[in-house]
């Protein structure tokens, strides 16, 4: 089945298997971007993802998963920070993206308030910031916590870092702040700030960051305080909660005491008495988008009145006296130069659109994709051609269509790849459809995939060597120094193998850095099992296949031999199964393994890179506790433990937790303040317990 198939007509089996699908997708896109700080995919693909996934879980209620994305906000919060709880949830917002959506919005808040036309309902518009949100507590006027977002709930404890940032005031200055008030905003980066923190980091060897957003994000999100500090961070106050008294009675008298307490405030911030009035600010605030110092992607709009917003209250997600009008998509015209191909690391070959460079949006464009051959045949477009592109987001802008016919000859895809002229093919799938993808047959022969996979190998999600970038790896390989990812680890050898000058002597290099690059190589003999397995750039098997794979077996070699014994087996032998039978893992990864395993380069390989590295095994799930391999709900509030460390404890005992009660919980462990989940439990007689027993069964 085909992504593109509608939802209406979906099969109920079809329906299943998609809704596993975007599950984890979703989970995969949100670990990127919350946890990796690297989009996967647009914001356009991602809301897509989640529509699509309601979409078919209204048609097919009863096939809602338990890991359900409907239920999560976000990721969880990363490993290494401690946790902080909200005080009160932060939630998204909804979007709008017609100025009849707008208008819609405008009349839920009047019939929801029972206002006759007459009565003006005013309404705030702000630009939508492109950062990530933060929440500041101020007890006494001081800074006691700063927390990012996380999963809306709990968020990571960021406190050190955020005291580096100018606009976050240790101490709220003139009057009227309630003794303690969570303000909140966003962390953002300005567009030169983020030009020039990427050629420092890339003249430093270090990965760069995809857009503005995520430097921000990456450079909060330190677990070294100093290297916050060297990041140019900045911080807009726009909204607030847990507020011990009132202190406005209105959002825009609100903010500006924000700036009166010594935030910045975004000075584009207008009040609009009508629809019309909000259309006009959210064009005018469009118009200056480009010009901008910073990022945006929307308007945000907030019923002004404070009483008003408090009986408008939330609805799942979102409030419902707030939305956010997103911008289109930024389009430009220009010329179509030439087409060419890129070989990514599993041999695909992506054709990209050179440019005659033009502004989109204040970024200069000179390359486009152009995804594959089918999508150039559907456009028809060619060399000399004149093209509508298009950028969203963070992603690679495309091509939209052909807008003037330059005339020239139509455009044919090689069929060898350009790079180490191997036959370049389409595969056919089981049901005997072909990829859309032509892919190089040269595997590690071919230059560009024996260099797209090192990159991958040390990239930030799987070996995160420091120093060791695009620009470095592509230099290595160059010079014949690096031919897999093993010679890594014996760089030094390597390079007096290929019969070079130590690399101190290098230009570019020098003692220091190359010592610190050696150094960084050594920090990472010992890798978690899940990294190490998503370094080796096997098709199918990426982040989340890997971290499945090793909390399901823990110790690399269990799992090795596993997949050792699959690839002799064949399909449907014992160790296959035990591979494919894991929740969240299908034949395919299971298949792209056994492949791998019986090429004997990538056994050589395997066998060198173990040689030199430890694979460190994966924390252990007690197997043995009372609660493995129980499904189990919270609900209510907890009183001994936040939610997410409930949770978390849970799962380290080896219990799946799930957000939402079905025939298949085994156990709900209800807080006081329980509702419907309790109810429906109670009706389906799953067994019940409160936080203080929970503790009891699994031990205090
Ligand atoms: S108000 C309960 N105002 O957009 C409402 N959010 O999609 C709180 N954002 O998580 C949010 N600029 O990170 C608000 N001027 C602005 C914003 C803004 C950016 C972000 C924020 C939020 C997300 C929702």
């Amino acid at each position: 089945m085909s992504e593109a198939t509608p939802v209406e007509e979906l099969t109920r089996e079809e329906a299943a298997v998609e809704l596993e699908r975007l599950a984890g997708l979703i989970a995969e896109a949100d670990a990127a971007y919350y946890q990796e700080d690297a989009p996967l995919m647009t914001d356009a693909e991602y809301d897509a993802a989640r529509l699509r996934n309601a979409a078919i879980e209204a048609r097919f209620p009863d096939l809602k998963r338990e890991d359900s994305p409907s239920d999560r906000v976000g990721a969880t919060a990363h490993e290494g920070f401690a946790k902080a709880a909200h005080a009160a949830p932060m939630l998204s917002l909804d979007n709008a993206f017609s100025d009849e959506d707008v208008s819609d919005f405008a009349d839920r808040i009047r019939r929801f308030l029972g206002l006759g036309a007459e009565e003006e309902v005013a309404i705030t518009a702000e630009p939508k910031i492109d950062g990530l949100s933060l929440s500041l507590t101020y007890e006494k006027g001081r800074l006691k916590r700063a927390a990012t977002r996380g999963n809306g709930e709990v968020g990571e404890d960021v406190t050190a870092n955020a005291r580096t940032l100018d606009d976050i005031p240790e101490n709220l200055s003139g009057k009227g702040w309630p003794d303690m008030i969570e303000i909140r905003g966003e962390v953002y980066m300005t567009k030169q700030d983020f030009a020039a923190l990427n050629a420092r980091e890339e003249a430093a060897g270090r990965k760069v960051f995809a857009n503005p957003r995520n430097a921000a994000a990456g450079s909060l999100r330190q677990l070294d305080v100093e290297v916050t500090k060297s990041r140019p961070l900045r911080f807009f106050a726009y909204a607030w909660a847990a507020e011990s008294a009132a202190f406005a009675e209105t959002q825009h008298e609100a903010v500006q005491k924000f700036a009166d307490w010594g935030f910045s405030i975004n000075p584009m911030m207008i009040r609009a008495g009508t629809v019309e009035e909000l259309l006009g600010a959210y064009r005018d605030i469009e118009e200056q988008r480009a010009d901008l110092p910073y990022d945006i992607d929307g308007v945000v709009y907030k019923v002004d009145r404070l009483d008003w917003q408090q009986r408008l209250g939330f609805v799942s997600r979102a409030p419902r006296w707030a939305i956010a009008h997103k911008f289109p998509a930024e389009k430009a015209t220009t010329e179509l130069l030439n087409i060419e191909i890129q070989v990514g690391r599993t041999g695909s070959l992506t054709p990209v659109a050179r440019l005659q460079p033009v502004t989109v949006g204040g970024v200069v464009v000179s390359n486009a994709t152009l995804h594959n051959e089918d999508e150039i045949a559907r456009l028809g477009v060619k060399p000399g051609d004149t093209v509508e592109i298009q950028r969203a987001g963070d992603v690679i802008p495309q091509v939209l269509r052909v807008v003037k016919d330059g005339g020239g000859k139509p455009w044919q895809m090689p069929h060898q790849c350009p790079i180490c002229g191997s036959d370049a093919v389409r595969e056919i799938d089981a049901k005997g459809e072909e990829d859309v993808r032509r892919r190089c047959t040269g595997g590690l022969v071919c230059p560009a995939q024996a260099v797209e996979r090192l990159k991958h190998f040390v990239s930030r999600k799987a070996l995160d060597i420091d120093g060791l970038g695009a620009k470095q790896i592509q230099l290595f390989h160059e010079k014949g120094v690096l031919k897999g990812p093993q010679d890594i680890f014996r760089l030094a050898d390597a390079i007096e193998a290929a019969g070079l000058p130590p690399l101190e002597e290098w230009e570019g290099f020098g003692k220091v850095s190359a010592k610190k690059l050696l150094d960084a190589i050594d920090a990472r003999r010992t890798v978690p099992f899940a990294r190490f397995l998503n370094g080796l750039g096997i098709r199918h098997v990426g982040q989340t296949t890997s971290q499945l794979f090793a909390r399901t077996f823990l110790k690399w070699d269990v799992f090795w031999a596993n997949v050792v014994s699959a690839a002799e087996e064949g399909e449907s032998s014992e160790a296959w199964e035990a591979l494919a039978g894991i929740d969240g893992i299908g034949a395919t990864a299971v298949n792209a393994l056994c492949d791998f395993e019986r090429e004997v380069h990538n056994r050589e390989m395997l066998e060198a890179l173990l040689s030199k590295l430890t694979i460190q095994d994966e924390a252990k799930a007690a197997s043995d506790s009372p609660v493995a391999g129980k499904t189990i709900v919270f609900t209510g509030t907890l009183e001994r433990m936040t939610r997410d460390e409930a949770k978390a404890r849970a799962s380290a005992l080896g219990a799946k937790v799930s957000g939402s009660v079905s025939a298949k919980t085994d156990l709900l462990v209800a807080g006081p303040g329980a509702g419907s989940k309790l109810k429906k439990a109670q009706d389906l007689g799953v067994q019940t317990m409160t936080e203080d027993e929970w503790f009891d069964l699994i031990g205090g």
